[in-house]
């Protein structure tokens, strides 16, 4: 695809990928290279944004690319750390902050630059998050705009396309974040706002059409949006050619398995529903540990699968559903490998024994892109806006061992708090969330009678990638409606509690 690109030069910030984000919202297409990985062939793309990062250009672990290529040649914005190494390499000065630089803080403009600055009101508040400030500007440096604490907040270098902003305006803080986005791109480097929905569908299934040909596809279909809208746009492209499997690992939501069947049929999918749930759960039956469930899931999985691939004559595709976030090549503050917090058993795709060649329609977008991707091809918003689930499913909610009798009840559990919170109106606020069965049994009375049932947690959280989340301050009244229904109705619960932990430190999962 030949889209105007903007590069964006990663230097490990919290904030990159909601730089990339941003840009995509503009319908400008964007990618992440770390910093050191500077692409050669500089007609590639038209404009470069440097991003933050959590190192000090005065440190001794200070990320120095050469940006030769870049300064002077294509239109360049530097943000926050960006700034400081412009201003730092380029004969300006750097020092550690004597005040605190986080948070809110309004721009002052010292000189109006028309185009950088359209539509962005004095006093306009932008987000700080920085330890060092630029003290002396670089050579060639115009001072643009100032703010009470940071006198360099926005400059600009005479004779170059090089903008420098202390603050970031990728987040949702900076009021007029994207705007200056906008500016710098559109207006300053004059970028064609092409990276439509619309646009996206028709040249992939233009490419998927090419590459494809007459070869048989196989996808595994998880009842999420990602499989889902990899499989519209696959099944535009080849029609009954692409071989959809939808397995029943028995540990689906309630009535999830025929609902969801029936749902890809009437999209017009060549699918097969496989009711692998005894499978799983005869697989399961003896084991307890979190690790260990997920690794017999991941496996059973791939056996499940290869056996009906192979039901399949001539595939010769696998497709998957990966989405941008999980290719960006990410660059470490500390160097070293980030810690595996929990095996996730779809990471790292299937066994290479397959011998497939691998098919990802969705390798380049953002989940929300994903979305407006589905959303221009037709697909049921309801399909579109559900919450993520986990590849294993209620397995890792049901904490400890695994029984047909647990699953039943955390799935008669889980239908009445998603129902709740669709009837309330509720469920499109909530990102992800669902109930886990807990291991301990308590006293209780119904009737006049003593019991001694387990207890089961709700779980619902806001987020915007599971990387980080806050529980949801869900009404009382729902909560108290909904425990009520759940106590009632769910034969061996007798006690509800709310999840009030975010994560950090917890997780979503209870294991
Ligand atoms: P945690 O529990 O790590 O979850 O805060 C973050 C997000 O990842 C989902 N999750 C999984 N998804 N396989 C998956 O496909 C897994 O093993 C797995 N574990 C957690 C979780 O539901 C949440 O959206």
């Amino acid at each position: 695809m030949q889209h105007n690109k903007v590069l964006i030069l990663d230097f490990g910030s919290q904030y990159t990928q909601l730089i990339a984000r941003r840009v995509r919202e503009l319908n400008i297409y964007c990618e992440i290279h770390p910093f050191n990985k500077i692409p050669t062939d500089s007609e590639s793309f038209k404009a470069v944004i440097l991003s933050g990062s959590p190192n000090s250009v005065r440190g001794a672990d200070v990320l120095h690319p050469d940006l030769s290529v870049i300064r002077g040649k294509k239109p360049l914005l530097a943000v926050c750390y960006g700034a400081q190494y412009l201003a730092h390499f380029s004969g300006g000065k750097v020092a550690e902050s004597n005040t605190r630089e986080y948070g809110r803080a309004n721009l002052s403009f010292i000189k109006n630059d028309e185009d950088f600055f359209t539509d962005v009101k004095e006093n306009s508040q932008v987000w700080m998050s920085h330890s060092d400030t630029i003290k002396q500007l670089p050579s060639g440096g115009v001072l643009l705009a100032s703010t009470e604490d940071v006198e360099n907040a926005a400059y600009k270098i005479e004779g170059e396309i090089t903008y420098a902003i202390q603050f970031h305006p990728e987040v949702y803080h900076s009021t007029d974040g994207k705007q200056i986005l906008e500016n710098f791109l559109v207006k300053i480097a004059n970028i064609e706002q092409d990276w439509t929905p619309n646009a996206f569908v028709e040249e992939t299934v233009a490419d998927l059409k090419e590459k494809l040909g007459n070869d048989k596809v196989v996808l595994g279909l998880s009842g999420g949006v990602d499989s889902s809208v990899a499989a519209m746009l696959l099944h535009k492209a080849i029609g009954e050619n692409l071989y959809c499997i939808f397995v029943n690992n028995g540990l689906l939501r309630k009535n999830e398995f025929k609902d969801v069947l029936r749902q890809y049929e009437g999209m017009g999918l060549n699918v097969k529903g496989v009711d692998a749930s005894a499978r799983f759960l005869d697989a399961l039956a003896d084991k307890s540990d979190p690790e260990e469930k997920r690794k017999t899931i991941g496996r059973v999985f791939i056996e499940v699968f290869d056996d009906e691939a192979h039901l399949i004559q001539d595939v010769k595709w696998l497709a998957q559903g990966t989405i941008y976030p999980d290719v960006i090549e990410s660059v470490s503050a500390t160097g070293g490998p980030s810690a595996t917090i929990k095996s996730h058993h779809n990471v790292g795709g299937l066994p290479d024994f397959m011998k497939l060649k691998i098919v990802e329609p969705l390798k380049s977008l953002f989940k929300d892109e994903v979305r407006r991707v589905g959303k221009s091809m037709g697909m049921d918003s309801e399909l579109l806006g559900r919450h993520p689930f986990p590849g294993p499913g209620l397995a890792i909610r049901i904490l400890g061992d695994l029984t047909h009798e647990k699953v039943r009840i955390l799935q008669e559990v889980d239908a009445i708090f998603i129902n709740n919170l669709r009837s309330s109106g509720l469920y499109d606020k909530v990102w992800q969330a669902g109930a886990i069965l807990l291991p301990v049994n308590s006293v209780g009375v119904m009737g006049d009678e003593r019991t001694y049932e387990k207890c089961v947690a709700l779980r619902a959280v806001e987020s915007t990638d599971g990387m980080t989340a806050d529980w949801v301050n869900l009404p009382y009244e729902f909560l108290q409606k909904t425990s009520n229904e759940i106590i009632n109705k769910v034969k061996g619960i007798n006690r509800v509690v709310y999840d009030i932990s975010s994560k950090p430190p917890a997780t979503i999962e209870w294991e």
